[in-house]
């Protein structure tokens, strides 16, 4: 059997989520296929050259061991087979892809880290700012207009600025390489990672697919998140292709379990190619 090094935080404490529930379901089934064994994602140089594969899961925001994981990344760059493959532009390369998303006319929230591309956001009472590197809401502020001067650098172009948006709800659509598996939605505004079963449109579908192809990873999963807005439009919130916790215990047995054959099956790809 080949070799997986499963890399999770299991006791992050994310909000509203068990890193640990998910992982261990997910690792209790995919030790069935493959040899495997967990590792702290702050943890793996030591054991990454003994195995097939790197599977990066529930990492949490690596802003908190950003050193560690650049190197990581660099060392993924030459020669170490990973899962998601690193060879993606969103968001394990930090939300800058959401720029390039605006002024390519995606339907994104619009975005922009200078206060000169202002003339790109809608004019709105209150905006929105949010660190570049940021994950898990570190960091994300309410600003006025009038405060947006103050806060935003035009040096350092470390932060983003969004309007903020009214949306009638956030719903997320989970790929596997560029196969949708499922979407969940958040009913309740106020409870972001309370989710329940979402049925998507075409349209709906189409909207997320153009973003997994836009992205062209080798393999890997993905979350696109959207909210829709009040014009019944969705928006492009974030493209998750780096550690997106999938909800995997909220779901039916079915769902899950035909998530779980599609994962391995993408595994057995990765290690092919
Ligand atoms: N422009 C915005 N308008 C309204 N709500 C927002 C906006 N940006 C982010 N949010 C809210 O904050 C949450 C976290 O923001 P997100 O951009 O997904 O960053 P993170 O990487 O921290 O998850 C979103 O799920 C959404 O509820
Ligand atoms: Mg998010």
């Amino acid at each position: 059997m080949q070799t997986l090094l499963f890399v999770t935080d299991l006791y992050y404490e994310a909000k509203g989520r068990n890193y640990y529930e998910e992982d261990l379901f997910l690792t209790s089934e995919l030790r069935e296929d493959f040899q495997l064994v967990i590792c702290h994602p702050e943890d793996t140089e030591t054991f990454e050259k003994d195995f097939d594969l790197i599977v990066f899961r529930n990492a949490g925001p690596v802003a908190n061991f950003k050193d560690k994981y650049q190197a990581f990344r660099n060392r993924a760059a030459t020669g170490l087979k990973t899962y998601n493959s690193f060879i993606g532009k969103a968001d394990m390369n930090g939300k800058e892809y959401l720029i390039e998303l605006t002024n390519a006319q995606f339907p994104v929230i619009p975005t922009i880290d200078t206060l000169d591309s202002l003339n790109k956001l809608p004019n709105v009472a209150l905006y929105i700012v949010k660190p570049k590197d940021g994950a898990d809401s570190i960091g994300l502020e309410f600003v006025t207009k009038d405060e947006l001067g103050d806060k935003i650098d035009s040096e350092s172009k470390n932060l983003l600025v969004q309007p903020f948006i009214n949306f009638e709800y956030e719903v997320s659509f989970y790929f596997i390489d560029k196969e949708f598996q499922y979407a969940l939605y958040a009913p309740d505004k106020a409870k972001r990672w309370e989710l329940k079963e979402y049925t998507p449109t075409e349209k709906d579908l189409a909207f997320a697919q153009q973003f997994i192809e836009w992205n062209n990873l080798d393999w890997g999963i993905q979350r696109v998140d959207a909210c829709r807005n009040e014009q019944g439009e969705l928006l492009l919130v974030e493209l998750e292709d780096l550690n997106p916790y999938l909800s995997l215990l909220e779901l039916t047995d079915e769902t899950r379990q035909n998530f779980v054959k599609a994962m391995k099956k993408s595994i057995q790809k990765a290690l092919q190619a």
